[in-house]
């Protein structure tokens, strides 16, 4: 399940070191990353990549960065700062703003990997047009926003995995999608909307899938990651996708 535990970002959405610890310790032989997001970024600190890293996790610093160009490449200097792997920035952010998180980011000691957050997944179509007040369809603004992100330089976006197809179309096979909104055949969706079985995810291009409740509330984490896994890993295989780029040094 080598192939299949690069593909698999586990998302720490915990409050508290211990928590943290109990995770990574029992997952890290089952993900390729650890998706450290801003409730725990923001009551832990910095210290909590660290941590994380000593334990032998990788890092998905998902702060989702939008403000000014030159904050977000300051911003993006401290963090990739950090060590950390992966690290996203909002591509409705415009190309100025992307242009100056990349730049920050290949100055860095070791240059992250950088993606955009196109449309969040919690998002459906009705919000879309009505709350959001978009002309256009979700589809074709994360198409948009996937191709600014590229002109500018990033590696990727964070997209639902029915977006793949138009992203990868547009974009490239090697442009990396990182898909939340992953939900395996009968567990709870709670606030996502656009959501994919891990399989379908995998065999629509995605190259990383970030996965938090159905692993941490399961009754048994590490047999849910497993299960992931298992599912994923045939479906890798009967494509070939080698296109997740494996972080190991
Ligand atoms: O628990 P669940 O599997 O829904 O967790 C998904 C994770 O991915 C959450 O940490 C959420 O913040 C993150 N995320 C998302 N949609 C995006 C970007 C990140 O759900 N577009």
């Amino acid at each position: 399940m080598i192939q299949a535990k690069h593909k698999l970002i586990i998302a720490l959405d915990v409050p508290d070191r211990q928590s943290v610890r109990q995770y990574v310790t029992m997952l890290a032989p089952y993900a390729g990353m650890f998706k450290v997001g801003m409730e725990l970024y923001y009551s832990q600190g910095p210290g909590i990549i660290e941590e994380i890293k000593s334990l032998g996790g990788k890092i998905f610093l998902d702060l989702k960065l939008h403000d000014i160009p030159r904050t977000v490449g300051r911003a993006v200097s401290v963090l990739a700062a950090l060590g950390v792997d992966m690290l996203n920035v909002h591509a409705s952010g415009g190309l100025a703003m992307l242009q100056a998180a990349v730049e920050a980011a290949r100055s860095a000691q070791q240059p992250p990997l950088m993606i955009a957050v196109t449309a969040l997944t919690s998002l459906d179509e009705r919000v879309w047009r009505q709350e959001l007040g978009f002309g256009c369809s979700i589809e074709e603004k994360v198409r948009d926003w996937a191709l600014l992100a590229k002109q500018a330089g990033l590696q990727g976006v964070v997209a639902s995995a029915r977006e793949i197809e138009i992203i990868k179309t547009h974009c490239g096979r090697e442009f990396q999608v990182v898909t939340p909104g992953i939900r395996p055949s009968g567990s709870e969706p709670g606030d996502q909307k656009r959501v994919l079985t891990p399989g379908a995810a995998i065999a629509a291009g995605a190259d990383y899938l970030v996965v938090g409740r159905p692993i941490l509330q399961a009754p048994d984490p590490v047999a849910a990651a497993r299960q992931i896994l298992e599912e994923i890993e045939p479906v890798s295989t009967d494509l070939n996708v080698g296109s997740c780029l494996v972080l190991d040094t």
